[in-house]
């Protein structure tokens, strides 16, 4: 059954956030010094999440991505991977991860039925990852890559999170580094969604600036047809010599409209938007008994009424009012990136 919005979008991937908790302090997603994290009795059980997962399927979900927070943090998520990876109607189940406690769960998360894997890589520089995370743990980062391609998975990606002034002088040597790894990497313009508390607009490098300074360097760049996934939020190119890279240009040309996102946060809060302010609770119904029909019923009547644009209003606001702070958003390691 599918569900259309009023924009006339259907429903078509759910991220699902398994834990809120992060063990990197990214400047652009967890800036402040002390969280508070949810506790376990409010996350959902893995039961409770595959059945969520399975009715938003009976919706029209096709994609399911999980996400944190930092995923691999929740215990003995490969027995998650393999509930939902049973479930019929889902083409696609993957994983976005920084990669820091990747490489001893590699395989086990290829066993139980993961089919991609999406890893945060911002810098090659470990002092970078130092100032901008708090965290020592760079060569980890690396090794979960090496798990990754060598666990078999395809189509790994990696993201890169570019900010002027902190890793803008890096966009040659992390194509340079994804080139060798065969992975394929996604340039992705700094957003002040949540926890990105000290957003400016003068730290976002434009798309366009950003495929000037790559053709300055390697020559023409081919952008290559969006008929594969129309609903992808990467543009994508190509270099002279044949080498695939993604721009997501979430600031300068949001996608909301063709967005077929749903979140689910790790407490069972179903949001609708990545700047929503307020979401749908699923998790006490959930637990009050509530069969499967109701659940569906709630869930397709929010996306039926669903009108959400976050990031093209965001990008309509004058400089002046984008400056403000976005303290109504939800954070991003909350609501799942
Ligand atoms: P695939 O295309 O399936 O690989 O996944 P993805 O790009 O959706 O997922 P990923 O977790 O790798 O997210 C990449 C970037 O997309 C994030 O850093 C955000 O900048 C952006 N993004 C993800 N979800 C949303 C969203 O709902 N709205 C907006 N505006 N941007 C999003
Ligand atoms: N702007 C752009 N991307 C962000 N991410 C986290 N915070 C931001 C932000 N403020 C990215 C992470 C991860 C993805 C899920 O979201 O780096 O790759
Ligand atoms: Fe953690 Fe990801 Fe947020 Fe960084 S962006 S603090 S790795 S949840």
């Amino acid at each position: 059954m599918a569900s259309v919005d009023t924009l006339g979008r259907l429903l078509g991937s759910l991220r699902v956030s398994v834990t809120d908790r992060c063990n990197l302090r990214c400047a652009y997603c967890m800036p402040e010094a002390q969280y508070t994290w949810l506790p376990k009795a409010s996350l959902l059980t893995f039961e409770e999440t595959t059945r969520l997962v399975r009715i938003f399927a009976d919706l029209g979900v096709r994609k399911v991505r999980l996400t944190g927070g930092e995923p691999l943090l929740r215990p003995h998520l490969p027995t998650l991977v393999a509930q939902l990876a049973e479930l019929r109607g889902i083409d696609e189940l993957a994983l976005t991860t920084n990669a820091t406690r990747l490489a001893p769960m590699a395989s086990a998360l290829r066993i139980a039925g993961l089919h991609r894997l999406t890893v945060s890589l911002d810098t090659l520089q470990p002092e970078r990852l130092q100032a901008h995370a708090r965290s020592s743990e760079h060569g980890a980062v690396l090794a979960g890559i090496d798990a990754a391609v060598a666990a078999g998975f395809p189509g790994t990606k990696l993201n890169a999170v570019v900010i002027r002034g902190f890793n803008d002088d890096e966009l040659v040597p992390l194509l340079e580094y994804a080139r060798a790894k065969r992975v394929e990497l996604r340039f992705i313009e700094y957003m002040d969604v949540g926890g990105a508390t000290r957003w400016e607009d003068t730290q976002v490098l434009p798309a366009a600036e950003l495929l000037a300074r790559l053709a300055s360097h390697y020559g023409p760049i081919t952008p290559v047809s969006r008929d594969e996934d129309p609903t992808a939020p990467a543009e994508r190119y190509t270099l002279p010599d044949g080498t695939r890279f993604g721009v997501i240009a979430s600031t300068t040309r949001p996608f909301c409209r063709s967005c077929d996102r749903a979140r689910l946060t790790a407490d069972g809060t179903f949001f609708t938007c990545l700047y929503g302010a307020s979401g749908t609770d699923l998790r006490g119904p959930l637990r009050d008994g509530a069969g499967d029909d109701a659940l569906r019923a709630l869930i397709a009547d929010v996306w039926t009424r669903r009108s959400d644009r976050g990031a093209e209003v965001r990008a309509s606001l004058t400089r002046r009012e984008a400056q403000r702070p976005v303290e109504l958003h939800r954070e991003m390691h909350v609501l799942g990136g």
